[in-house]
């Protein structure tokens, strides 16, 4: 079974065999520049090559660490924003049981991405009975909403465990520079590195979402072959070869033809998690100089009796892009009853994943009759490694389709522009 299959056969009357030479070409060439580090941001291109590298040292003292907070803590506070937790948060929802805890694994919970007074004074009081331990996540170290929620969580632990708090807090930041690391350094807080060479949103694979993970009672071994797998895999600089390139060529065709919104469409709620991250990576990314394709995402059957009525009969500027997997590990039958009142036995003989996937192949055909360009992706199986698989493919992807369009991958000029309004804001009410 493929690890992950592009289907793009739903969008041949969209994009032509020349446009496709021709962006064959603009892909080799920015290939050769991504390889070679010429390209424009090619400071924070560590994250391409990063799954092929030995972390075995990284590894084991992750592993030490995660072993030690399941023995000491129920409870692990992940603060952090953006690529600082949406990464962690997709991996493990996506594989965490829908009902009740893991296992005997701490429970995750997260700080830091809001500023809601009522969700901390919850959460304070949520962990008040349980042992707790805190992972601070911020490659600057100075973004706001994790520097307000870590200064009331650390006050918190210094009063509840004196001493003790700076064992029960790690930090994962800069190398040398920013506020946590020099709180780290003086506190004397355990902390990992995030490298210099990987941005926020492309640091899912770094102690960013490896530490969390593992905690979490993850394989984190298994996502980072998954991902390692996906690295040699997408290295050809042959469009036709190339999945990632495909799909990013795919969605630049599209945008260019007026599809400027993206949905990503999953039929599983376990992912919806995961599209999270994709948002920020992919808004994040292209965003920028006035362009970009929106990424937006849904949730079926949820949002087929939602939003499905829009996508299928509104404005047409949106394409989809849908997410399945083929193997499931659970799944239920549907009971043959005698009386048929609902007249649902014909479906007996079918379990409920079977009619999922019906479901989506139903839902791609009536979505492209109605002139919406449907791309299909198809996971081998949701568990870590092809998770792992996954993020690459979409790490890869991301940064292409931002190249093509032709704007840096990563950075975020306009996430500034909130934060100086609200601080200027804030000092103004200050005085
Ligand atoms: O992708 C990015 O760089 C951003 O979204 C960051 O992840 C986010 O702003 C958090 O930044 P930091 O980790 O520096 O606190």
């Amino acid at each position: 079974m493929d690890i992950l299959t592009l289907n793009t056969n739903l969008l041949k009357q969209y994009i032509t065999h020349e446009e496709k030479a021709k962006y064959a070409e603009a892909v080799k060439e920015i290939h050769r520049k991504m390889n070679e580090g010429t390209s424009v941001g090619a400071d924070y291109l560590g994250w391409l090559n990063l799954p092929l590298k030995n972390q075995e040292t990284l590894l084991q003292s992750i592993e030490t660490l995660a072993k030690e907070i399941g023995e000491r803590a129920s409870v692990l506070i992940v603060i952090g924003v953006g690529g600082s937790y949406l990464g962690t948060k997709a991996v493990h929802d996506a594989l965490r049981p829908y009902f009740g805890k893991t296992g005997r694994t701490p429970e995750i919970v997260y700080a830091g991405q809001n500023m809601s007074g009522a969700y901390m004074q919850q959460l304070l009081r949520y962990i008040e009975d349980k042992e707790v331990f805190i992972n601070v996540i911020s490659k600057s170290g100075t973004t706001t909403e994790p520097a307000i929620a870590f200064r009331i969580l650390r006050a918190y632990m210094e009063e509840r465990y004196g001493e003790e708090a700076s064992e029960r807090i790690v930090v994962t930041t800069d190398q040398m520079k920013g506020a946590l690391k020099q709180l780290a350094n003086e506190k004397g807080y355990r902390s990992f590195v995030i490298p210099d060479d990987v941005g926020g949103r492309y640091s899912v694979l770094t102690p960013v979402g490896l530490l969390p993970l593992a905690v979490a009672g993850s394989d984190i071994r298994a996502l980072l072959a998954g991902a390692k797998r996906a690295a040699q895999e997408s290295t050809d600089d042959h469009l036709e070869r190339n999945m990632a390139y495909r799909y990013a060529v795919a969605r630049q065709a599209l945008y260019k033809k007026g599809y400027k919104i993206e949905l990503l469409a999953s039929f599983e709620p376990a992912l919806k998690n995961f599209h999270e991250w994709w948002k920020q990576l992919f808004g994040e990314s292209e965003g920028k100089a006035l362009k970009g394709i929106f990424p937006a995402a849904v949730s079926y059957s949820t949002d087929l009796h939602s939003i499905g009525q829009y996508i299928q009969d509104g404005e047409r500027m949106l394409f989809e892009t849908l997410l399945h997997f083929n193997e499931v590990t659970d799944d239920q039958g549907i009971p043959f009853d005698d009386a048929d009142r609902d007249g649902l036995n014909y479906l007996s003989t079918k379990t409920l994943n079977d009619i999922n996937r019906i479901s989506k192949n139903g839902t791609a055909l009536a979505h492209a009759d109605g002139g919406v360009p449907v791309i299909q992706l198809e996971l081998g199986k949701l568990d870590e490694f092809h998770l792992g698989y996954l993020l690459y493919f979409f790490m890869k992807a991301c940064a292409m389709s931002a190249y093509l369009s032709g704007v840096n991958p990563f950075d975020q000029p306009g996430v500034e522009a909130y934060k100086s309004k609200t601080f200027s804001l804030l000092k103004k009410s200050g005085e």
